[in-house]
């Protein structure tokens, strides 16, 4: 029992949890998932299934996208990142929704299967279907020789190593990593992108990792604020563009690991209902970052504060319009906006694990939920 326990603090590796592991690996973890793909100096990105494939890429009517959880959150910003810089019509759908409604789906279309485990019974069931339809089926999976990542005609592996807790994190910025380095050879091939925009997106990427590191010096201060709130029971996460799905993450892993009720909203939909929720016992935290919709979300948060509501801003470092008017504010780094997901969605991930922690709760294998699901 003694060895077993002193087994498992080794492979924390100093961290109290797995998941606070998993959260501080990410820069590492981006990292090799780009390594010899991203050649910056050579000015390429380098992807063998797609490569092997770019007919069927280039041919595409569109692009569908089946998942569940967090990776059917990644998938929701890889819709982003597709149509923005690929031009290619995406959807996104869950797995389980997906396999049972008589989907139509053809020969020209791609379907993209995004999964960590590479087991979730829905997920494996969808490829299945839509293989069945003819449709050329490409996986996104973390665990190497995975049922899924056997069962798909060609992927890309996200090399988050293994992730133990059971709330998802560095396989979730991985698995947006792989997306967009797929997303801007599309675009390359398509020349639906400039040779310096690709170019500038290389090199954002490649700062990516850095950008987390800073992001990830925030907790202390993340720490404190979760202690103010660590007894709501709702909260509301709220995002525009490429940050809306970070905002569903941002609430999914609050209920998830602290069993708090929390909802993720299009900043502007908070208008047609959960506006209604908000007084001064509702926090709301609101991803507000310079780039994207900016002036927009700053009246978004206008509309909560005169309705009392307490407000925990992700802002771009030096902000000050917001600061001036949240209750809060939690500082990440200046990227593009395609690739600010992966900023915005390291303090919410340590806001939910501290208020979990506070709270007292099983971070790392939280009540009712597992870890990959093989059942439908
Ligand atoms: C479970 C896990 C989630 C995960 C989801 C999909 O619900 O608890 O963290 O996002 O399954 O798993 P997958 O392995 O397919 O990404």
């Amino acid at each position: 029992q003694e060895l077993k326990l002193n087994l498992e603090q080794i492979e924390k590796g100093g961290y109290e949890h797995f998941m606070l592991k998993e959260i501080h690996e990410q820069p590492k973890a981006i990292t090799d998932t780009y390594r010899g793909r991203l050649l910056r100096n050579e000015a390429i990105i380098k992807m063998a299934g797609v490569e092997d494939n770019m007919k069927k890429f280039l041919n595409a009517n569109r692009i569908i996208i089946v998942a569940c959880g967090t990776s059917w959150h990644a998938g929701l910003v890889a819709e982003y990142i597709f149509e923005d810089l690929a031009r290619i019509p995406v959807e996104v759908e869950y797995a389980s929704e997906f396999r049972y409604r008589n989907p139509i789906i053809n020969e020209n279309d791609i379907v993209i299967a995004i999964s960590q485990s590479g087991e979730t019974a829905d997920t494996l069931a969808a490829i299945k279907l839509a293989k069945s339809k003819g449709a050329f089926v490409f996986g996104v999976c973390n665990v190497v020789g995975s049922s899924i990542a056997r069962e798909t005609h060609a992927g890309a592996y996200t090399h988050a190593g293994p992730e133990i807790g059971v709330a998802s994190t560095k396989a979730f910025t991985t698995q947006i990593t792989v997306l967009t380095l797929m997303a801007l050879r599309l675009a390359r091939a398509k020349g639906t992108i400039s040779s310096s925009e690709f170019r500038q997106h290389l090199l954002e990427l490649e700062m990516i990792p850095k950008k987390v590191e800073k992001a990830l010096e925030a907790d202390a201060h993340i720490r404190e604020i979760s202690d103010l709130y660590k007894d709501s029971r709702n909260c509301l996460y709220l995002g525009r563009g490429y940050n809306f799905p970070v905002a569903l993450e941002g609430a999914l892993k609050l209920k998830e690991i602290s069993y708090i009720h929390a909802e993720g909203y299009p900043a502007a939909e908070m208008k047609h209902g959960p506006i209604a929720l908000i007084d001064e016992n509702m926090p709301i935290i609101v991803i507000a970052t310079k780039k994207g919709h900016y002036e927009k979300v700053v009246s978004n948060i206008q509309e909560i504060k005169s309705r009392k509501g307490k407000i925990i801003g992700i802002v771009t470092e030096g902000d000050e319009q917001v600061r001036a008017l949240a209750d809060h504010v939690i500082e990440v780094p200046e990227t593009l906006e395609s690739l600010s997901p992966l900023l915005t969605t390291i303090p919410l991930q340590l806001l939910s694990y501290h208020i979990a922690v506070l709270l007292g709760k099983n971070v790392d294998q939280p009540r009712n939920l597992a870890k990959s699901v093989t059942v439908e």
